[in-house]
């Protein structure tokens, strides 16, 4: 058993309105008052932070961002930095997420800066790493996930290491339905965590959360979850309600 405790964090990408994204946080809120071992977090679209944070008051569900500019401020049109997240109450930031990587044109550089801007803020980074379908069928999907790993977290200091998270999400896995099968996620899980123990040390390796991402659902979830390496989810379809998000939430205990 690891004391690794359970992460599921529901990243609700472009999609609801403030009112919209207040509702489901008021939702789950109610619905996860208990006390539980699984850590909740929450990722809306920027506008809605303030608001969800507030719905969620009096409750353990973290508030995390979707992605984080490395500048703290200045003549960056359009962008949001890691002191303005902290300011509205995320704990948490997604970087390096695949539509932002192949959407955005994020590149390994600019995601490690990113993680560091988070850094110097106290903000604990999601670290998305994934393989690209061709990239599977090439055989290539170690040497895609653990590069990206090793660039996303150039220079991390090790004394912060064991809070980093790491998303492990196959790009074909992402919205479509189709499931990386859990020995094939947990092969990978595993590989993760190896390299992180070349990064970092055995020991820290150990601690950090490795959570799988891609079409994770109520069906789906014990499985991976059941795995040795796999320490929660990033959930995205599946966290837009919570009659959807709940029961996988459960299933991480
Ligand atoms: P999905 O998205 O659960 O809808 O496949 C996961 C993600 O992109 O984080």
């Amino acid at each position: 058993m690891s004391a690794r405790r359970p992460l599921v964090a529901g990243n609700w990408k472009l999609n609801k309105t403030v009112k919209e994204a207040t509702a489901l946080a008021r939702d789950l809120k109610g619905r996860l008052a208990a006390a539980r071992n699984a850590e909740v977090a929450v990722a809306p679209v920027f506008t809605s932070l303030a608001s969800v944070k507030e719905a969620l008051a009096g409750s353990a569900i973290a508030l995390s961002g979707q992605n984080v500019h490395f500048e703290d401020q200045g003549a960056f049109t359009g962008e949001v930095s890691a002191p303005l997240l902290v300011d509205v109450g995320c704990t948490y930031c997604i970087v390096g997420h695949s539509e932002r990587r192949h959407v955005f044109g994020d590149t390994d550089e600019n995601v490690n800066k990113r993680v560091h801007a988070l850094l110097n803020h106290g903000v604990t980074p999601i670290l998305c790493v994934g393989e690209q379908l061709e990239e599977r069928e090439a055989g290539k999907t170690l040497d895609v996930v653990l590069g990206q790993l090793a660039l996303g977290l150039a220079n991390y200091p090790s004394a912060k290491a064991k809070e980093v998270v790491i998303a492990y999400e196959p790009v074909w896995a992402i919205g479509t339905g189709r499931t990386a099968s859990p020995s094939d996620a947990q092969e990978v899980h595993e590989a993760i965590r190896g390299r992180l123990g070349e990064i970092f040390d055995t020991e820290t390796a150990g601690a950090i959360r490795i959570l799988y991402g891609g079409s994770v659902k109520a069906s789906n979830a014990k499985d991976l979850l059941s795995q040795a390496d796999i320490d929660g989810a990033l959930v995205g379809g599946a966290s837009l309600t919570a009659d959807t998000f709940v029961p996988i939430i459960e299933a991480a205990g």
